[in-house]
């Protein structure tokens, strides 16, 4: 049987979490998976806007030039010595697998000299423990007295559209894949149609601002459920994570597909003469941020601000466009929690950060008697804090990286 800690051999359970999967360099202290002390996040989305996505070689160098900075900061914040520490933990994969290694690499050089067990951590559990992070902030799960039931969890981000089930089991959690998206993950979504609606960088955030000044029934949009096992069998899925993941093997009914509802936005732009419209939009959001490409400014915060942006008709569009993907979520989200008897449902990735998506799960979860969870905004998108929240189990079960742990952009969560 294998060894695990009482709770009180460890006397203040801090463990620094680090974070470098993707386009984010970020450090973060929790104590006992239960109490943010701090959490940085050096974001590198100045970067990579001017190529309209993330370039894997620019990320890892922006990672060695932010990562010492990044982790003295959060020491910092928390106001330890890294003599206070119990352990490091590192996001492991899926991501890039040049900004994995710097954070690797980081990660166990600095475990080596002060003497700190290693625990590795798969990005998407971390996600989901972004969750539980805040249910125990929260003392909410404990009130409720449902910490230790499965939960239902969807993971939606600019990488990912998976869900699974997660099931604590003897102090460690357990998961297996119930559905995932064949093609693009919704937050990837998000991005191309941003991009060619002339918006900026990253687009969920523009997209969930103007959505709300637009009609979402106007352009109705439709998802076809994917089809059978067969025609997927065999096929390699088109996502950047967990390429492995075998498609043909789940329930047809809780496969996502995204790549088409792109295809029918760029056909509706065309067609209905809006694409000039969101080339001026380009060329304006330029100009006002100094022709540097793209635009790191913000999204409009008022109607005003976004009529004089975009036409009713490009509001009606973006509103559309939300309005289907989030209803292909919820749609696909509870038929899953519903067929696997799962009462608890986590919402979590960057595209859990959409506030439409997030008072839709809502009103849907209290029709249904189901209770539905988010990360704080903050902790939707890629953070530390759920890394380091996630290793805590790992930490009381004495389950560390091995000496040779190096990146796996490929990951699967099990
Ligand atoms: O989790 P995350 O930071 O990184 C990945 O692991 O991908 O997610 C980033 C994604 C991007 O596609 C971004 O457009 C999307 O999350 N996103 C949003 C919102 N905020 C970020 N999508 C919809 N609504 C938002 N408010
Ligand atoms: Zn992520």
């Amino acid at each position: 049987m294998r060894r695990r800690y009482t709770e009180k051999v460890i006397p203040r359970g801090l463990i620094l979490g680090i974070e470098t999967s993707c386009d984010e360099t970020a450090a973060a202290v929790v104590e006992r998976g239960a109490r943010t002390l701090a959490s940085v996040v050096a974001s590198q989305i100045a970067t990579h806007a001017r190529y309209g996505g993330v370039v894997p070689e620019l990320a890892s160098r922006e990672h060695l030039r932010a990562i010492v900075p990044v982790v003295r900061a959060a020491l910092e914040q928390s106001q330890i010595a890294l003599s206070d520490l119990d352990a490091v933990a590192v996001t492991a994969g899926p991501g890039l697998a040049g900004a994995l290694l710097v954070g690797i690499t980081f990660a166990k050089a600095l475990a080596y000299a002060n003497k700190l067990p290693l625990i590795a951590v798969n990005h998407l559990e971390g996600h989901i423990h972004a969750v539980l992070l805040r249910e125990r902030e929260a003392q909410s799960a404990q009130d409720r007295g449902n910490a230790d039931e499965p939960a239902l969890a969807l993971v939606v981000s600019g990488g990912h559209t998976h869900l699974f089930l997660a099931q604590p089991r003897e102090g460690t959690w357990h998961y297996r894949l119930i559905g995932r998206t064949v093609d693009d993950a919704a937050g990837e979504a998000y991005d191309k149609v941003a991009k060619l609606l002339g918006l900026g960088y990253p687009g969920g955030p523009w997209i969930d601002a103007l959505a709300e000044y637009g009609n979402p029934h106007a352009v109705p949009f439709a998802f076809a459920q994917v089809k059978t096992k067969a025609h997927l069998a065999g096929k390699t899925p088109r996502t950047k994570g967990a390429k492995t993941a075998p498609i043909a093997r789940l329930d047809p009914r809780f496969l996502f597909s995204f790549s088409g509802i792109k295809t029918a936005v760029l056909r509706y732009v065309h067609l209905h003469g809006l694409r000039a419209e969101a080339q001026q939009r380009m060329d304006r959001l330029l100009a006002a941020n100094d022709g540097e490409k793209p635009v790191v400014v913000k999204p409009p915060a008022t109607k005003q601000a976004a009529l004089a942006l975009c036409s009713q008709a490009t509001l009606d569009l973006i509103a559309g466009f939300q309005h289907a993907v989030v209803g292909d979520l919820m749609k696909k989200t509870f038929a899953a929690a519903e067929s696997l008897g799962a009462a608890r449902i986590f919402i979590t990735g960057g595209v859990a950060a959409n506030r439409e998506l997030r008072v839709r799960f809502t009103q849907e979860a209290r029709l249904r008697g189901a209770q539905v969870s988010f990360p704080t905004p903050a902790l939707s998108t890629d953070n530390a804090a759920m890394i380091a929240a996630a290793a805590w189990p790992r930490l009381l079960a004495c389950d560390f990286a091995p000496p040779g742990l190096t990146a796996e952009p490929s990951l699967a969560l099990k």
